[in-house]
């Protein structure tokens, strides 16, 4: 005991834990929706360690070299080395299989959780001032997880990946005045060229982690440093002691006290929940890179220009923007001032750029002037709510119209005679949804609509 002791001076003379002791003990409500953004960060763990795994074997190069594994079909024929790596990964490398599904899985998983955690973030109001800069920040967050997404997407050089990524290739091109420049930049010269493996590589395993690592660790910063807004409490809540949850008044917290968060210390109660969550995730991509496989390249053959496969999709995060690029009508090309504006950058850069923006935008859009730490609930706000359902039904239609194809063999039309269709789907679902909600809501009903929460006029406790 007294070595422990010993020890544990030792450490504290130089990291200061006393010091640290008031962050450990940080209050998380106990609230489960707020496990999501833990899932996604679990994710983005599981990833970069299977991605450090993948790297030891893969091969960022489209040079040619003499297949020598075990898939019969491909056994002596010369092909790129990224899609030998991948397939050598694939079937020959001790547990490579399991790895490489592992990795997929987890970026599945990563960008579903960050939907949702945003999804709860925006029915909570939990954007709302102060919090504005950690919702920039997670849309921020959002893109660059996508685009890393996409960037793995190419790497093994497959027919059928390197024919989906052509198409962000196209529409990097199609940016007036620098298009060819970001192209370039971004692909390493024209797509497919044997510098375009290496650069998204470069781009896959060092720039965008690193970018999202950090904006993660801003992201946590913020949060820490305004701490978690909190469900409104039913009535005073006795306190248990501790930095957040200590009242001035007497060792209550008052029901309508924002200025203190009451929930699980961070340390021990919290880490615990949280150990839980991760291995939560572990085990939901084990299980899912044990039974359902992945990107089967070996099927697909290696990247070959002089054909087209029949069905070219992107993964089903980047569809809603597919779906734009294939419901712009191609006359909606024009000049202004000399400058060509294609209708591929409309549908593939400028709409998804406006959804973006928007939703970046919304914390100023439904500004609230003082500073709010209970969250709100969706049910009492018919316009907010109604906002968001029409923005999720208007992503899942332009999703839709991304696998057009799928969809007309279903229903037995052509994608030419489904087109006007959809554009009216996505022209008037979404206003329609969100009526219904805002109206069953009771946003129509007479007088005031169903307050939002009174709000909070001060800061919070440190
Ligand atoms: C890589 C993606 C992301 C990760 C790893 C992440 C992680 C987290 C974690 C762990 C929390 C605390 C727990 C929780 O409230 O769920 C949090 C809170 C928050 N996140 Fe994210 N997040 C991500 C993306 C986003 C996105 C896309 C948005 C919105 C556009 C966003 C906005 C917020 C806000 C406003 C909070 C504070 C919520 C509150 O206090 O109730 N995050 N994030």
């Amino acid at each position: 005991m007294d070595r422990l002791d010993h020890l544990y001076r030792w450490v504290d003379d130089r990291l200061d834990l006393a010091g640290a002791q008031s962050f450990l003990g940080k209050a998380f409500p106990a609230e489960d929706s707020f496990l999501l953004g833990e899932v996604a960060l679990f994710c983005f763990l599981l990833l970069v360690l299977s991605g450090v795994f993948l790297g030891f074997f893969f091969e960022p190069s489209t040079s040619e070299v003499e297949y020598e594994g075990s898939v019969a079909q491909y056994q002596g024929e010369e092909l790129p080395e990224s899609f030998v790596s991948v397939l050598n990964i694939t079937y020959d490398v001790p547990f490579g299989m399991l790895i490489r599904r592992m990795h997929h899985w987890a970026a599945h998983l990563m960008i579903a959780a960050t939907g949702l955690h945003m999804l709860r973030v925006f029915f909570t109001g939990a954007y709302r001032n102060p919090r504005e800069p950690n919702w920039l920040i997670g849309t921020g967050l959002a893109g660059v997880t996508m685009f890393a997404a996409y960037t793995g997407y190419a790497l093994p050089f497959d027919e059928f990946a390197s024919t989906a990524v052509g198409i962000g290739y196209n529409v990097s091109l199609s940016i007036p005045i620098v298009g060819e420049t970001i192209a370039n930049l971004a692909f390493g010269g024209s797509f497919p060229s044997s510098a375009t493996i290496p650069r998204f590589y470069f781009l896959h395993v060092l720039v965008l982690p690193a970018t999202i690592a950090g904006l993660i660790g801003l992201h946590m910063l913020v949060l820490v440093r305004q701490k978690h807004t909190e469900a409104r409490r039913d009535a005073d809540v006795p306190a248990p002691g501790g930095d957040d949850a200590t009242a001035a008044d007497g060792g209550a917290v008052a029901s309508d006290d924002d200025s203190v968060v009451v929930g699980l210390p961070a340390f021990p109660n919290q880490a615990a929940v949280s150990a839980v969550v991760f291995f939560l995730t572990l085990a939901t991509l084990s299980l899912l890179a044990g039974f359902l496989p992945v990107h089967n390249i070996a099927e697909y053959g290696p990247n070959d220009p002089a054909s087209t496969p029949s069905l070219i999709m992107p993964d089903w995060f980047l569809m809603w923007g597919y779906g734009f690029l294939k419901l712009t009508p191609s006359w909606l090309s024009f000049d202004v001032l000399g400058v060509h504006v294609s209708a591929e950058f409309v549908g593939g850069l400028a709409l998804p750029g406006l959804v973006f923006g928007l939703v970046a935008l919304w914390p100023f859009i439904d500004y609230e002037p003082e500073p709010t730490h209970f969250t709100a609930d969706p049910l009492e706000r018919p316009f907010q709510t109604g906002v968001g359902v029409a923005g999720v039904v208007f992503i899942m239609i332009a999703s839709i119209a991304g696998m057009d194809v799928i969809l007309g063999h279903v229903v037995g039309m052509t994608t030419a005679q489904l087109k006007p269709y959809l554009i009216a789907a996505l022209a008037l679902g979404p206003p329609l949804a969100g009526l219904i909600v805002y109206a069953g809501l009771g946003g129509f009903a007479d007088g005031e609509p169903p307050d939002d929460e009174p709000t909070a006029d001060t800061g919070r406790d440190e």
